[in-house]
């Protein structure tokens, strides 16, 4: 397995909050340029990230189940080949599972919104519902999706504070993200975030 560890994301990014919340605005315009590692690993972190030695993450998580996956779709990011990568918080790297460019098969799979293709990268989030079902029974379902919001908010606010565009994409063919993430059988696909250089 080729692991490609990440930066440490945790030094502060020194804008208080009231300043993120003010200035997030949905961004699907984005000047061409690669982004930093770090602000790649900001961005993950930010979303599912380790901030606790008992293992809990950035976002909450009902029972602490963690039944969401990150996926990584890297089309310009420095030191790292345009692919698909798993996100590992405990080792905090990434983990290529398919390689190359899947931005445009990406956006193709998201009802043709073409401004995907030109984000340098896009978080993606999985559910694997029976994490938390088996616990929670069908109310799980719920605390899944209420997950993936969290995590996502985080992603926008961090993107915010590193000066990048960003928005969220719920409108796509889950069979066909599915596809192009190249997710297990277990797993849904919930939530996009691409992002990239405003312009
Ligand atoms: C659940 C959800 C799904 C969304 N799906 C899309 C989408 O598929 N494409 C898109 O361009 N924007 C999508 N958006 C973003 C909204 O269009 C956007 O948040 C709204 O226009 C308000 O603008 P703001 O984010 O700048 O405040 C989605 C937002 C949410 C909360």
């Amino acid at each position: 397995m080729s692991l490609i560890k990440l930066p440490r994301a945790e030094a502060s990014l020194g804008h208080p909050l009231e300043l993120l919340l003010a200035r997030r605005r949905s961004v699907r315009d984005f000047a061409p340029g690669a982004l930093s590692l770090v602000q790649a690993s900001c961005l993950l972190w930010a979303a599912q990230g380790i901030s606790d030695a008992r293992g809990l993450r950035t976002a909450p998580s009902a029972g602490a189940l963690y039944p969401l996956g990150l996926y990584l779709v890297a089309g310009d990011i420095a030191g790292i080949e345009p692919a698909i990568y798993r996100y590992l918080p405990r080792e905090n790297a990434v983990e290529r599972i398919q390689p190359g460019d899947r931005r445009a098969a990406l956006a193709a799979a998201a009802m043709n919104q073409s401004w995907l293709a030109d984000a340098a990268l896009t978080l993606a989030f999985s559910a694997c519902y029976a994490r938390t079902t088996k616990k929670y029974d069908k109310r799980g379902i719920q605390y899944v999706h209420m997950e993936a919001g969290h995590a996502a908010q985080n992603a926008l606010l961090t993107a915010v504070a590193l000066n990048l565009g960003a928005a969220v994409v719920g409108a796509f063919d889950d069979r066909r993200v599915a596809a192009v993430l190249g997710l297990p059988r277990e797993e849904t696909p919930l939530y996009l975030v691409p992002v990239g250089r405003s312009a």
